[in-house]
This record gives structure tokens, sequence and C-alpha cells, in this order.
């Protein structure tokens, strides 16, 4: 086996246990959820970084509970000055960063023509180019010790087109983008840092309150614990690419076909119907 990773050229396994592990957005959902689970399974350091620090600070104490050293930051990732300094502040106490979970992420949930230009620079921005900001700060270390782990928390929408999602969506299709190219270049160079991005259909957290799905037996809303759990096995199994439940891998399937057919299988499985009582997180 460890014959055919270095034919094959595969990343380095990255376990949980003895990592720093940073996530942004882990004040509240499947970030949350990951926190916990990686100091279940024995992380060194859990850093939670969010744009709520209050909640950062709570998610710290719950992880400390469980017995790993933990730090809630107050960050807002479309902000170059506070991702610098956090940054900054985290490797001058816990000197590097082995996983890295990009996971912060937002949704208006609004019609196209709904939609500010704010609505849609503040959708690309989190869920997007945050990823290069975040990860510009801990990837150079990553590479020198050709050890690591990157993960892109996008989307089943990052696959396929859903209405009341072009910003959201396209904003996944480029943190998939993001993911895939980074994943090549790293190999490209020869360094062995592990990426995963993870392509999820709905999670019931409570930012996409109000979806319904159709055939919930093939595509359910998902449960946050099983999506935290899911990343973190994925890590730790040097899996590259992550969608759940497995049947959202129709949508890939799905690509080169006419549109007319793509668009009618969309429909039958009510892709399109599932934002229609979107309400979103209460604030
Ligand atoms: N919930 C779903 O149905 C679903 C489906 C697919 C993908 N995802 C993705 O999973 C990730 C986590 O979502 P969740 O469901 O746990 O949502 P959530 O709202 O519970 O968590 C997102 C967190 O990101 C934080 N955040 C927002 N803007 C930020 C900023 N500018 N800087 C720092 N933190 C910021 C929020 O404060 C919040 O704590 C997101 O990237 C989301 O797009 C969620």
């Amino acid at each position: 086996m460890n014959l055919l990773n270095k034919v094959l050229k595969m990343p380095h396994k990255v376990p949980v246990r003895g990592s720093v592990v940073l996530i942004t957005g882990a004040g509240s959902g499947i970030g949350r959820l990951m926190a916990l689970e990686a100091a279940r399974r024995g992380a060194k350091a859990v850093l939670i970084w969010d744009l709520n620090e209050e909640a950062a600070q709570m998610v710290a104490s719950e992880v400390a509970e469980l017995g790993a050293s933990a730090r809630g930051y107050g960050v807002d990732v479309t902000k170059s000055d506070q991702v610098e300094a956090s940054a900054a502040a985290v490797l001058a106490q816990f000197g590097r960063v082995d996983i890295l979970i990009n996971n912060a992420g937002i949704v208006t949930g609004k019609d196209f023509l709904d939609l500010t230009d704010e609505d849609i620079t503040r959708t690309f921005e989190v869920n997007t180019i945050a990823h290069y900001r975040v990860t510009r700060q801990f990837l150079p270390q990553m590479i020198e010790h050709d050890r690591g782990s990157v993960v892109t928390v996008a989307s089943a929408a990052g696959l396929i087109g859903v209405a009341r999602q072009t910003d959201y969506s396209a904003s996944k299709f480029a943190s998939v983008g993001f993911a895939e190219s980074l994943r090549s270049e790293l190999r490209h160079r020869g360094s062995r840092v592990h990426t995963l991005v993870f392509c999820p259909y709905y999670i019931s957290t409570g930012l996409f309150e109000g979806v319904k799905t159709r055939f919930p037996f093939l595509l359910p809303i998902l449960e946050p614990e099983a999506a935290a759990l899911s990343v973190i096995d994925a890590i730790e199994k040097g899996t590259q690419m992550k969608v759940m439940p497995g049947f959202v891998r129709l949508a890939q399937i799905m690509r080169p076909m006419p549109v007319p057919i793509i668009d009618a299988v969309s429909d039958f499985f009510g892709i399109n119907s599932t934002m229609d009582d979107f309400t979103g997180r209460k604030k």
C-alpha cells in the first residue's frame, strides 16, 4: 500500500492526534462540531476562528473541557489585516498549523434580481476569497515540512447550479476550483501536502433553514454531527474529495450530458424547488 501511495504520489496522511487544527467559522454549525471531534481524537490544539468572538471563545471552552489546548479568536476572514494578525498570533503561540479547515460560509438565498452588489461581493469574499487569504498564511510551513492538510468546505452547490443560489452556488463552484487547482499545483511541485474538498448536500445547522428535499432516502438533509465526523474521517484517511451523501456524485456524472437532460433530471429530483421555502439563519 505504501508503495502504491508512492507510485500514485499520494499526499501524506495527517492524523488528528497531536496536530494543531485551525477551523474558520467554528463558532457554530459543523465548524464547532469538527472542533469538538478533533479534540476527542487527541488534537494537540484546536484554534477556533469566527466572526463572532464570543461564540469562538465558547467553543474553545467546550474544546478545552475535552482535554485539548484551545483558543478562540474573533476574526472576520474577509479582512486581510485581521487574518494576518491572528495568523501571526497563532504561529507565535503554537508554532504551526497542521490541519487548516476553511469552513466559514454564508448564504443569501435570494433570487438573482434581488441580489445587491454587496450581497454578491460578501458571499464571494467569505465563501471563496477568504480561502486564499487564510491558506497563504499557513501553507508555506506545510510545504516546508512536506506535511499538512488544507480542507475546503465547499458544497454540492459547487457541483450543480441551483435556483436562488446564483451567488452561493457560483462562490462554491469557485471554491471547488480553488481546491482542485491547489491540489494540482502541490502535486505538480512534488509536494505531499494533503488537500480535501468537501461537497455536502444540505445540513440541518440552521444556515439553510427552510430548505426541503423531495427524496430524503436518496438526498437526506444531513445531520451536522454526521457531516462533521465525515470531514474528520476523510482527513485521517487521506481522502481528497468527499461528497455527501454519495448520491451527490450524480451531479458530477451528469456533467457531460446535454443541458435539457441535466435540467430534467435536476427537476425530477426537486433540486430547484429546495429553496422555495428558504428562510435562512435568523439573526
Ligand atoms: N448547512 C448547510 O446546508 C451546508 C450545505 C453545504 C455546505 N455548507 C457549508 O458548510 C460551512 C459551514 O456551514 P454551517 O452550516 O455550519 O453554517 P453556520 O452558519 O452554522 O456556520 C458558519 C460560521 O461561519 C461564521 N462566519 C460567517 N462569516 C464569517 C466571516 N466573515 N469571518 C469568520 N467567520 C464567519 C459564522 O459566524 C458561523 O459561525 C459553510 O461553508 C457552508 O457554506 C453548509
